[in-house]
């Protein structure tokens, strides 16, 4: 159902950041797009919600159909009522707003009041820590949960297709695993995922099939299984080094802002 053909993408004149990209994503299916940093899985994801334009890029060539249609010379907001809902990177909540206004916030677009309702009982069930800090400000939240709050206000317009940017980013192994299983279960409840991750470990036990950017350019592409079986996945991606050190410094994060949370309720109490 989404079809990206040839897709060539530029930041201003000289920077190009994909080139004659194929990806095509079927109705029930969840896609990795696996790449380092600067690959351009972002850009594809921007291309595909319509927010290239926001920052700076255009697409050169190539075109972008969902459900049989051209999407990529619409707005985001027309994007958004395809039925394509993005989750940019960096885990982007309203800070000052609460949990429940960001969850509000998320269902204006919604179809219909019905679907407004519904979205807002899936959300509860899969996230039951929101329900409980509904009232919190969103600033407040520790990073899995604002990531979870993001996941959730994508959800909130009722998306076919949900785009995740780097969701694991930064989090706790305990909380990538959490946020996997959530992922996987919004799969099963029929909506396509698009999951681009670093974490390849991650993304390849949730994906059905992957794809691994390279320099703007698609290298691998096949199921999950051949990818993670793979010698290059394996050497670049899923190496005993890399992963081990990134993992670790992943625990030093999320430790530096539980400690920080700490002092700061020490002052609030
Ligand atoms: N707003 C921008 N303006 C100019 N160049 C950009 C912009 N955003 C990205 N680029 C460039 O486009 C290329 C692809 O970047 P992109 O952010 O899509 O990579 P990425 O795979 O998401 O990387 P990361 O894992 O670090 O998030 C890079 O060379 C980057 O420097
Ligand atoms: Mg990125």
């Amino acid at each position: 159902m989404l079809s990206v053909r040839g897709l060539s993408v530029r930041y201003g004149r000289s920077v190009r950041a994909l080139e004659s990209v194929d990806v095509e994503v079927g109705g029930d299916a969840v896609l990795a797009v696996l790449g380092g940093n600067g690959a351009g899985k972002s850009t594809l994801l921007r291309a595909v919600s319509g927010t290239l334009k926001l920052h700076g890029g255009s697409v050169t060539a190539g075109e972008i159909t969902f459900d049989g249609r051209r999407i990529d010379r619409l707005d985001p907001a027309l994007v958004v009522r395809q039925g394509v809902v993005a989750v940019p990177e960096g885990r982007q909540v309203f800070a000052r707003m609460t949990v429940e206004e960001n969850l509000r916030a998320g269902g204006l677009g919604a179809r219909s009041a019905s679907t407004r309702a519904s979205s807002r009982e899936r959300v509860r069930q899969l996230f039951p820590v929101l329900a409980e800090r509904a009232g919190q400000r969103a600033g407040l939240l520790s990073g899995g949960e604002q990531q979870m709050l993001a996941i959730g206000r994508a959800l909130m317009s009722d998306p076919k297709l949900l785009l995740l940017d780097e969701p694991s980013l930064g989090l706790a192994p305990q909380m990538v695993g959490r946020i996997a299983r959530i992922i996987r279960e919004i799969h099963e409840q029929g909506t396509a995922v698009v999951l681009v991750e670093q974490n390849a470990t991650m993304a390849l036990q949730v994906a059905d099939r992957a794809a691994v950017l390279e320099v703007g350019r698609i290298a691998l592409a096949g199921s999950a299984a051949e990818l993670a079986a793979s010698d290059d996945v394996q050497r670049l991606y899923l190496g005993g080094h890399a992963e081990s050190q990134a993992q670790a410094e992943s625990e030093e994060a999320e430790a530096r802002a539980h400690r920080g949370r700490k002092v700061l309720s020490r002052w609030a109490g």
